[in-house]
């Protein structure tokens, strides 16, 4: 099997799909690897050292999407301009597709017809399923956790004070109040990364699971009180409040808002439109000089007025909607996502072919496409088919 590793293309993206590493690894399985040359500069990972591993460099990505049987991408295909055409366009019947496909948004629905119509088998690295033996391949929860780390060292590089408390000879000056909201898997990994830092951490969850963990990671908890039955659902995941419960919320989030340095966003029920938390109003109420870093933002954010895509200040408070932020530790996201598409790879390959187990629950969770159909539920809901 060929497998192909495309630069990536959309504007700002550092990352690629595969490290020497696993490029040695895939060589060493017995598949012929072809790697964009320059496809790992902006990550650090150089040509020389792929080559040194076993890849064929390609100089140009049409070859390269023309001659492989197996795409790996960390991106969504996209309209490559510099070639002046799709990446869709450049794929052909029976080649396979592995990123992050996100197919459910609506943005991306004529690009997974076209997969479709085009008899590519699109697998999506979105909807890998949170059970144990998927572990090791959940790049969403590889990229979670570099989004909780990077996020908070973003919001103290934005903050005027010191993290931790500090004793000096003028006096003593108090530790930095962190607040993570959705204490899941990225904010687990703020909370711990704050506490690291010096600060004070609270955390706010709606399932009693993550207010344990949050607690076990020396965080004081912010009560809820919202009945187990209504947080949590089907798997164990956290379940769409009814509105009375998010105003609630809201009122307990007021008194808090006002103490805090810090307000991580990272509440989200899978699949859904984040929830809105912090109204306009409560951030006008915060400190001056405090950050928010709302990561729920690809789903529209926590914080009503949070800008996508970028950092402003608003009534006095930084507040930051970057979406990309794994990108901006890219060796380490890398790193993360690289290992889980190999473990993938790995996982769906017989005798170095694909092969598909359709009675799989990890399958059957990430295609999107198969056979010149959209078979992803999800996917097919959004498009109302
Ligand atoms: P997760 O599903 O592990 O955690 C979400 C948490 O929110 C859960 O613990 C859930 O119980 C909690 N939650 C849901 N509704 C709540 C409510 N009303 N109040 C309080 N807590 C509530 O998700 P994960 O992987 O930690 O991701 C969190 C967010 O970060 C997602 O929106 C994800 O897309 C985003 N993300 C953003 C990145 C970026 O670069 N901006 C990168 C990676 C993730």
């Amino acid at each position: 099997m060929i497998v192909g590793i495309p630069k990536e293309i959309m504007s700002g993206e550092a990352r690629v799909a595969a490290t020497p590493e696993t490029v040695k690894k895939f060589v060493q399985d017995g598949m012929t690897v072809l790697v964009e040359t320059g496809a790992g500069v902006k990550s650090l990972y150089y040509d020389e050292q792929y080559k040194e591993a076993g890849a064929e460099m390609v100089d140009n990505a049409e070859h390269l999407f023309e001659r492989a049987d197996l795409i790996l991408k960390v991106k969504e295909p996209l309209f490559n301009d510099k070639i002046g055409k799709h990446e869709v366009e450049m794929m052909h019947k029976d080649q396979y597709l592995i990123t992050f496909i996100h197919p459910a948004s609506p943005v991306n629905h004529k690009m997974v017809k076209q997969l479709a119509e085009q008899g590519i088998t699109g697998l999506t690295l979105d909807s890998i399923p949170r059970i144990s033996r998927a572990q090791n391949m959940d790049a969403l929860t590889s990229m979670s956790t570099c989004a909780g780390y990077k996020g908070i060292i973003m919001a103290a590089e934005d903050l005027s004070i010191f993290m931790p408390q500090m004793f000096t000879a003028v006096g003593m000056l108090k530790p930095a109040n962190v607040l993570v909201i959705g204490a899941g898997v990225a904010g687990l990994q703020a909370l711990a990364t704050a506490k690291r830092l010096g600060a004070v951490t609270y955390a706010m969850d709606i399932r009693p699971a993550a207010e344990e963990q949050a607690k076990s990671l020396g965080a004081k908890i912010i009560e809820t009180s919202v009945p187990e039955e209504l947080a949590v659902g089907k798997g164990g995941y956290a379940q769409k409040l009814p509105e009375e419960w998010l105003m609630k919320e809201r009122e307990i989030l007021s008194e808090v808002l006002k103490d805090m340095d810090i307000v991580f966003c990272s509440a989200l029920i899978p699949g859904k439109v984040a929830p809105i938390l912090i109204t306009d109003k409560m951030v006008e109420s915060m400190k001056n000089g405090s950050v928010i870093v709302d990561i729920s933002i690809d789903q529209g954010g926590n914080c009503e007025i949070t800008p996508p895509g970028k950092k402003e200040i608003i009534h006095n408070v930084i507040v930051q909607g970057i979406k990309n932020i794994p990108g901006l530790i890219p060796t380490s996201s890398t790193w993360m996502f690289s290992q889980n598409v190999y473990n993938l790879v790995k996982y769906l390959a017989k005798d170095g072919q694909i092969s598909l187990d359709m009675n799989d629950e990890i399958v059957r969770s990430i295609l999107v496409t198969y056979n010149g159909e959209i078979v992803h539920e999800g996917t097919r809901e959004a498009m109302g088919l």
